[in-house]
């Protein structure tokens, strides 16, 4: 069974042949109005499961369309509505879609959740976001990157804020993809002593920085994501942004970084907040390319799951 449930779980030829794949199915729609199949339909007849326990924009959209692009049906369902969120078990839950769907993909909370879901279901899972990671968003971000600026190898991302899932997402992505990697942000929002380790083992070179302009000098890209993730509680954004305002990418940060870096937002975005919308909408932005990414991307991690 392939599961997709962390990029560090995954090998990383599989990883790279993914992104290539991701690569050439974009460049083989050239334009094509967004509702119409691919010329290879590999998800014909087959249904997948999109589960969401929390809210989502792009993961929905782009899965929902990524399947019907790929020939198949979806059926997005809310975890509120499913009998999942009213005391049925995970396993069980799993168990029964198994015997509907060809592919599930959830996001949730708990990572116990999605591990639990994969344990027991017989047709593979996908990671939409846990609490701990985001594997799909971090696949359209390696794509995105090597899209403008080639292979991303030996390159150095500097990560600003909050060391949060899709932070630990980009640790593992620096171990497999081969990347040297910069944390920098208030040490009591450092990211999880295992996600650093994994890329150190990997012998990716990860920094832990406290000074945002020392941290960016030379990057070749700089990422940032929200202050407060949907897993956060409302009590801590007062105490989260006062943390984390230091480590805001403005234009002045961004002057530090090489000539030609890139900068990118998983999205949703608290415009002036994280980031300016100078740098936003500012040359160095590749955030709406990453948006669209994510609908590429997953259409390959859903085949490689799928062997099809
Ligand atoms: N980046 C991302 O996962 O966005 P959504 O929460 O809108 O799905
Ligand atoms: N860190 C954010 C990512 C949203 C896509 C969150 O978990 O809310």
């Amino acid at each position: 069974m392939k599961h997709f449930l962390d990029i560090h779980k995954t090998d990383p030829a599989a990883l790279r042949a993914m992104i290539d794949t991701a690569q050439a199915m974009k460049a083989a729609r050239n334009g094509r109005p967004k509702g119409s199949p691919d010329d290879e339909t590999p998800l014909k007849g087959r249904m997948v499961a999109l589960i969401f326990e929390k809210p989502s924009t792009r993961t929905r959209v782009s899965f929902d369309v990524g399947v019907r692009q790929l020939g198949g049906e979806t059926m997005v369902l809310s975890g509120k509505e499913m009998q999942l969120g009213h005391g049925e078990t995970i396993a069980d839950t799993a168990r029964v879609l198994s015997r509907y769907v060809d592919l599930i993909m959830i996001r949730t909370f708990e990572e116990a959740t999605l591990l639990e879901m994969a344990e027991h279901a017989t047709v593979p899972v996908i990671n939409g976001l846990t609490n701990r990671t985001h594997p799909c968003q971090i696949m359209a971000d390696v794509m995105t990157y090597e899209e403008h600026r080639g292979p991303i190898a030996g390159k150095k991302v500097v990560w600003c804020g909050d060391g949060n899932n899709v932070c630990g997402s980009f640790l593992h992505a620096a171990g497999q993809f081969g990347f040297d990697f910069t944390f920098t942000g208030p040490e009591t929002l450092d990211p999880e002593d295992k996600f650093v380790a994994f890329a150190r083992e990997k012998g990716s070179k990860i920094t832990i920085q406290r000074d945002p302009f020392t941290a960016v000098e030379g990057a070749d890209l700089v990422v940032t994501d929200t202050w407060v993730s949907m897993h956060d509680p409302e009590s801590a954004k007062e105490r989260r942004h006062n943390q984390l305002r230091p480590y805001q990418v403005n234009e002045q940060l961004m002057t530090r970084a090489k000539p030609d870096a890139l900068f990118m937002h998983c999205l949703p975005a608290h415009r002036n907040d994280e980031a300016t919308s100078a740098v936003m909408d500012g040359p160095h932005s590749v955030i709406f390319d990453e948006a669209e990414n994510r609908l590429h991307a997953q259409k390959a991690v859903m085949r490689w799951c799928l062997g099809v």
